[in-house]
């Protein structure tokens, strides 16, 4: 076989047949470039990196890759923080690589979807840099600028427009000295939010998202596509939200998540954009709801295929949010998900435990010693494989990667962990027990190089890599991973095999069983014409019971998946599973 790096990219490549509502059967694989290959030695991952692995995805046989930003940037959120949309950052190559990558994907058979995060760009984005040259800028209403607070002087604190608590920590205004207002950034100050009231902001969002498609993509997956609507009153005014307890700062969800003109700008964009395209089409909603998302999803609306739901993965978080991790309940978990694969039966899901914003599964949910860390990653895999939707993989989840326990802040790389140890210290928190609440959650646990193998840089590099690599390298990796076919990745591999080989784990009904079950996960799905499919998982440490009557499912019937060769086994009434064994049966 040719290698990868010398593909004749010259000839035409097969661009794959894009039959309306292809990606049902699909499995996503995120590639978030900056961690998963660096092919020039300079400690970054880029493009080439990512061409030279892909038979890795390939063969793993999933049916799209998600690629995180690759577009120029001054890379202060990595990437999510955009100067120009149609250009690639020469950190990561150049257009005529990223033309090669969408050719090496097409010629895999696979498709490729791309970020776009237009909730807001750069500041260092022309756009951005002209509408903030002064109140006459032609581009002044691109983005969202306010004065000062009536009676405040603006630069002091007191005096932002609202009292919006930003994602990354502080307001969500910057004072401009120069043109004398505030602007909105609901994440970093180098992030301001376009004004998606302006429908020039909009054809021009619509223009080169078109231009994207032409060159090749299949698919876009909308960043925070559920905040671009803000609640602005007639004469342009924005309400303050409800005291957020412990900060000076209040809560503005409520005026900017799943805003009113929300689902009138994803018509329109899909209208203008992809309405005969056949494409991909995934929101992420942060504080979505179900209600919500059967909107953002109704096929007859034509506004998105799917959307990233959150509140599963809010589950853990006790009353100070995300960085106040509690032990997660399995029945609420199991509640949760029930909820949507029910409530969007007529529509559709994406499935997930995983992407770039994530702690690690197998750390989180799962059981990371080294005695359960294979097991607990499958059964994970196989319970929310087996579910109905897309599954997406976020890169190493194949591998059963795990969180990285950085002990230091400078070990640390994302603005929002960063931001967030500054914001606390400066309210006078003791600095160990703010990095002891970031270590099981920052965003800097999926952000650790990719583990190729066992080298001292995982093989994810021949320099230094931007973010230390996880010390657990030399025994978790791809290497090692795809020569054992009991690893975590031969099992993701089956999984997927599954979803394309039977129609039922596709289209099939879900019905929970067992929902009270402290430790077992339990579910069947249906289908005219076709066997019961039930998944039964142990989600735990510990051997698991539960009583036959208790599992409507073909217990006796074909095993289609399983974590133990020797596990499971019934006794009288009951059945017994080992820690974190599943199985996936069809009778
Ligand atoms: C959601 C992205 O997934 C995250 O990584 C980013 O920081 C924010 N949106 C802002 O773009």
């Amino acid at each position: 076989m040719t290698s990868p790096r010398h593909l004749d990219t010259t000839a035409t490549t097969p661009v794959p047949d894009r039959e309306p509502g292809w990606w049902r059967s699909a499995v996503v694989y995120q590639v978030y470039p900056r961690s998963f290959a660096d092919s020039d030695g300079d400690g970054v991952g880029d493009l080439q990196g990512i061409i030279d692995h892909l038979d890795h995805i390939a063969e793993l046989g999933v049916d799209v890759v998600w690629l995180s930003p690759i577009y120029r940037s001054p890379q202060d959120d990595n990437g999510y923080d955009i100067s120009d949309y149609q250009d690639v950052d020469p950190m990561f190559g150049t257009l005529e690589d990223l033309d090669r990558l969408i050719a090496a994907i097409h010629e895999r058979g696979m498709k490729l979807v791309m970020d776009l995060v237009v909730n807001h760009s750069s500041d260092e984005h022309p756009w951005f840099q002209d509408s903030r040259s002064g109140r006459d800028s032609a581009k002044r209403d691109w983005y969202v600028w306010r004065p000062p607070r009536p009676g405040h002087t603006g630069g002091e604190p007191g005096a932002e427009p609202t009292n919006w608590h930003s994602f990354f920590s502080g307001s969500t205004w910057e004072w401009d000295e120069a043109s004398g207002e505030y602007y909105l950034h609901l994440f970093s100050r180098k992030q301001p939010d376009l004004n998606w009231e302006n429908p020039q902001v909009r054809e021009a969002v619509y223009a080169m998202m078109r231009w994207w498609l032409d060159r090749g993509v299949d698919g876009f997956r909308m960043d925070v596509i559920n905040l671009i609507s803000k609640a602005v009153g007639p004469d342009g005014e924005l309400p303050d939200g409800p005291a957020k307890p412990g900060t000076r700062y209040g809560d503005g969800s409520p005026f900017y998540m799943n805003g009113p003109r929300n689902h009138e700008f994803l018509h329109e964009m899909h209208r203008e954009v992809y309405a005969d395209a056949a494409i991909l089409a995934v929101a992420e909603t942060p504080g979505v709801t179900l209600e919500h998302a059967r909107l953002f999803t109704d096929p007859a609306r034509r506004e998105v295929d799917m959307v990233f739901q959150f509140e599963h993965v809010g589950l853990d978080h006790g009353p100070g949010g995300k960085w106040d991790l509690q032990p997660l309940s399995l029945p609420d978990l199991k509640l949760n998900l029930a909820a949507w694969q029910e409530g969007l039966a007529a529509g559709w899901n994406s499935l997930y435990w995983n992407n770039h914003d994530q702690p690690r599964v197998v750390s989180r949910w799962g059981d990371d010693s080294p005695e359960y860390r294979v097991a607990s990653a499958k059964t994970l895999g196989t319970v929310l494989h087996m579910m109905r939707g897309t599954p997406y993989v976020y890169q190493g989840e194949e591998l059963g990667m795990t969180n990285v326990g950085f002990t230091s802040i400078e070990d640390y790389r994302d603005i929002e962990s960063l931001n967030h140890y500054r914001e606390q210290l400066e309210h006078g928190a003791d600095p160990a027990d703010v990095l002891a609440g970031i270590a099981p959650v920052s965003r800097d646990n999926a952000r650790t190089p990719m583990q190729w193998d066992d080298s001292p840089a995982a093989g994810f590099t021949t320099g230094t890599p931007w973010i230390a690599v996880n010390p657990n390298h030399t025994e978790v990796n791809a290497a090692a991973a795809r020569r054992d076919p009991g690893s975590v990745y031969h099992h993701y591999r089956r999984l997927h095999e599954l979803r394309h080989t039977h129609d039922i784990v596709v289209e099939g009904s879900f019905r929970l069983l067992l929902p009270e079950h402290e430790q077992v996960f339990a579910y069947t799905r249906t289908l005219a014409g076709s066997p019961t499919l039930l998944v039964v998982a142990n989600m735990s440490s510990e051997p698991a019971t539960v009583t036959l009557a208790g599992l409507a499912g073909p217990l006796a019937g074909e095993v289609l998946l399983t974590t133990h060769d020797d596990g499971a086994h019934a006794a009288g009434e009951e059945l017994t599973l080992a820690p974190w064994e599943s199985r996936v049966l069809l009778g």
